[in-house]
């Protein structure tokens, strides 16, 4: 069994997690304090934001040196110290790896765009004109009208699938194709576990198509997954490829491309499912994804860094998904919706609890956001998707226990409902009915359940739509999982001829029918 089809991921961006010499911004420092509480929360593996240094025009994804380490952050020897103490507690790291572009303040960039005959002018993507792959998407819709930006050095246009300060590198370049892999060594070396790869879909450009998904792409990252193969068999790589199913399961070639990608258009149609008490949208897109290659496995998600993307929904579902969920226009952004989970769900505990619990017992390996678990707010008055990337707040103390300084990179969340005052982790450690241990519980829960992580799935279609329910199944081990989309209590007759007990709830009794509470679930494990 590899480690990472049954592993419970931790998305953490370091500098809002802890700030360990009280300048402001969190660091390593910070974060190897606060090992013991992810250690405690049961979470296999971390992935690291980007942590490189950066002028951070797009919160570090606009990298000007892949060697090293942000200032902020603190040393290279800092970041060696923390992935060995993650180690020393049976824990894995994964980094942001972010090779589509580079920041325009890179080094390789300043001397590309320095003359047409610049030695690393091929570096990067230049155009005489801006009228190349018009088919090309823009992403970031609500600040970018072309994908091209004209450079007045030499009278050229660089491409940029992201921000225009957000130069994309050539992959056709030979030389852009051996740093990559140059890149994955030094970090590798340094004794990290994997990458998440950031933008796979757009490494390579070619005229006449949308530039995204091409057969040489997927050459390229096949031959970063055989560097990885050959040299750090038990390392991974994690996609971002935010695309429908048919496409997105291409990336996981047949077993040699990569370990795990996102499953981005699951993920709206749990917020869908719950707004209009419909399993259907789940289980018409899981119908529709095809299967994966033995020892490959999903990446699921209820909340990123990112905005909520709606980019994998109809532009129906998409009005439906912005009236229901961002009623405030600023709560939006570019094709999605700039708020957290809390929030989303309108602080009701019990729907946080349910879209974990789906979260848990669908398939895929769950990647959780840091401060989710603790049903952290948002602030929507911070530019771009900052307001989702506020200081964790670890206490009632001043600045939620985040840090001893004056002036923070951010403000934390003061408000009345998910102010630090009210939501952080000391308090709900020592609240055994908390949230967070509620959520701990369900990771230590599925833990021990590898069906959740490695089963079939089998829906009962037998019920009304608000029932999502269904059965995980390997070998003799069957978990049926019940959730109750609707506001209402739901009876659901169990299947005859099994015996179940409740794999949440050691204490409660299972009889032949089980009835929801409005928004409850349970997950019943057959006894054998
Ligand atoms: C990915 C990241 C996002 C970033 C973009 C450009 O989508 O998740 O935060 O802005 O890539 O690097």
């Amino acid at each position: 069994m590899s480690w990472h089809t049954h592993a419970i991921f931790y998305e953490l961006y370091l500098r809002a997690f802890a700030d360990g010499n009280g300048d402001g911004h969190g660091d390593f420092i910070g974060l190897r304090d606060k090992l013991d509480y992810l250690e405690w929360l049961g979470v296999d593996c971390i992935w690291l934001l980007p942590m490189y240094p950066s002028p951070l025009k797009d919160d570090g994804y606009d990298i000007a040196s892949y060697y090293g380490i942000h200032p902020d952050y603190g040393l290279l020897e800092d970041f060696k110290m923390t992935v060995d103490a993650i180690h020393e507690r049976g824990i894995k790291i994964i980094a942001d790896l972010v090779i589509n572009h580079t920041s325009d303040q890179h080094p390789w960039f300043q001397e590309s765009r320095r003359s047409k005959t610049s030695p690393m002018r091929d570096w990067y993507v230049w155009s005489p004109t801006d009228e190349r792959y018009q088919d090309v998407r823009i992403i970031f819709v609500d600040t970018e009208t072309s994908n091209w930006a004209y450079d007045e050095t030499t009278g050229e246009y660089y491409w940029h699938r992201f921000y225009s300060s957000q130069p994309d590198l050539n992959f056709d370049n030979p030389k852009v194709r051996e740093e990559v892999l140059r890149i994955m060594k030094f970090w590798l070396d340094l004794g990290i576990d994997g990458f998440r790869a950031d933008a796979v879909p757009y490494l390579f450009e070619r005229e006449g198509t949308n530039c995204e998904n091409l057969p040489e792409t997927h050459d390229y990252l096949k031959q970063m997954r055989r560097f990885i193969d050959t040299h750090y068999p038990n390392a991974i790589l994690l996609a971002e490829a935010n695309q429908w199913p048919r496409d997105v399961v291409d990336y996981f070639g047949d077993g040699d491309e990569f370990h795990l990608c996102f499953h981005f258009p699951v993920m709206p149609r749990l917020y869908m499912a719950l707004a209009k008490a419909d399993r259907t949208s789940v289980v018409d897109i899981l119908a529709d994804t095809p299967p994966i290659p033995k020892g490959t496995q999903w990446g699921t998600f209820l909340r990123n860094h990112d905005e909520l993307t709606l980019e994998m929904v109809t532009e129906e579902e998409r009005q439906f998904m912005w009236a229901y969920y961002s009623p405030d226009p600023k709560q939006r952004i570019n094709l999605g919706i700039r708020r957290r989970l809390a929030p989303l769900m309108g602080g009701d505990r019990r729907k946080i609890e349910l879209m974990h619990s789906m979260l848990f017992t669908l398939p895929g390996a769950p990647v959780l956001y840091y401060g989710d678990e603790i049903g952290m707010g948002d602030n929507i008055a911070l530019f771009d998707r900052n307001g989702v990337r506020t200081p964790m707040q670890w206490s009632g103390a001043p600045n939620a226990g985040f840090s001893s300084a004056k002036d923070l990179y951010a403000p934390v969340i003061d408000d009345a409902t998910f102010g630090y005052q009210r939501v952080n982790v000391a308090a709900q450690r020592n609240d055994p009915t908390s949230l967070l241990h509620t959520v701990r519980h369900m990771i230590m829960t599925r833990k021990a359940l590898p069906v959740l992580a490695d089963g079939d799935l089998d829906w009962l279609h037998d019920l009304p739509k608000h029932a999502l329910c269904f059965w995980r199944t390997s070998g003799e081990q069957r978990v049926l999982a019940l959730h109750n989309l609707a506001d209402a209590p739901l009876e659901i007759a169990l299947p005859d001829g099994a015996a179940f007990s409740d794999a949440l709830d050691a204490t409660a009794t299972v009889d032949s029918s089980v009835t929801l509470s409005a928004y409850g679930y349970r997950w019943l494990q057959t006894r054998t």
